[in-house]
């Protein structure tokens, strides 16, 4: 049995506009690293963190909350120690906890001869994603586990739709350096929200994933939209709509806030036009006082990997 394990847990997208919780893609170079392995005391312990300042203590630390899920349920009469080298800032938008929660009971999972498949996995991280955001979600999870588009087609049961990823597909992330707590961002939205606004909302949703079953790439372009959630978010964050407006004139498919912000992100056909709409977003934020970074990705259809 393998004792040590080393592995790639991607950043991911979640919403994409018109999937609010229920929809998310993968990201491809951009993510954390961990290592995990065998101790002979029972348990979890995260031995090490780099990057960023997160607890060590197990139940406090997504990785350790999911991990503990994950060994609580198979009991195997030895443990596990975790390092986390952490490249996605937490609070950032791109699924930095789901990177976590994900990456250790992959990992784990690995170590163990694979006793779970995906869902299982997925089910085991909501526990670890629940302590950042306070509410049981999985559309940052499910991507970073299963690769590509997933949607999210219920919690109770939880099930998973890997959903076609069209091969000329690219995202462009910009990242302004302030922190939007996804619990904060929750709790600004409406309870109800009007019947039109709904309609127009699972509509956009269904033609969004026929357009990624039939790569269309022009009926991608007409769903991206948010009628429900970003009127609201996209207050919090600086120059939304003028990074919208140039992304858009730039040739971007679509563009919304990537998960709870304040990370946006875009979507373009082909890896050229993502340059155009990278550069076009940089010129907006250069403009501002405000530090950013920007990322431009494949998407990932494959998801956390096996390093070592
Ligand atoms: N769907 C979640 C939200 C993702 O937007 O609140 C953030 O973790």
């Amino acid at each position: 049995m393998k004792k040590e394990i080393r592995i790639f847990s991607p950043g991911t997208v979640s919403n994409v506009s018109c999937g609010f919780d229920v929809l998310g893609f993968c990201l491809d170079h951009i993510g954390d690293e961990m290592v995990v392995r065998t101790t002979t005391q029972k348990g979890i312990s995260i031995t090490k963190i780099e990057g960023y300042d997160l607890p060590y203590e197990t139940k406090k630390n997504v990785a350790g909350v999911s991990a503990l899920a994950l060994v609580n349920d198979f009991q195997p009469d030895f443990g596990f120690e975790i390092e986390i080298y952490k490249r996605i800032k937490p609070g950032s938008g791109i699924g930095s906890s789901a990177a976590s929660a994900a990456g250790s009971v992959f990992a784990i999972n690995e170590l163990l001869g694979k006793p779970y498949n995906k869902t299982q996995l997925t089910q085991f991280a909501m526990k670890g994603e629940a302590v950042a955001s306070q509410s049981e979600h999985a559309d940052n999870l499910a991507p970073a586990i299963f690769g590509g588009f997933v949607l999210v087609k219920s919690l109770k049961p939880l099930e998973i739709l890997n959903l076609p990823t069209p091969d000329e597909l690219y995202a462009v992330i910009i990242h302004p350096q302030i922190e939007i707590k996804t619990a904060e961002a929750r709790a600004i939205l409406p309870k109800e929200i009007p019947m039109q606004d709904a309609i127009s909302q699972w509509s956009n949703l269904g033609s969004l994933v026929h357009a990624l079953h039939t790569s269309d790439y022009e009926l991608l372009k007409r769903s991206l939209y948010d009628a429900v959630v970003e009127p609201y978010r996209s207050q919090l964050i600086p120059h939304f709509e003028d990074v919208k407006q140039a992304v858009l004139d730039a040739g971007a498919l679509g563009f919304g806030i990537s998960g709870s912000g304040p990370s946006m992100f875009a979507i373009t056909k082909g890896e050229k036009s993502a340059k155009m709409v990278e550069i076009a977003m940089r010129k907006v934020y250069q403009s501002s006082n405000i530090q950013f970074e920007t990322y431009l990705s494949k998407i990932n259809k494959e998801g956390i990997k096996t390093l070592s």
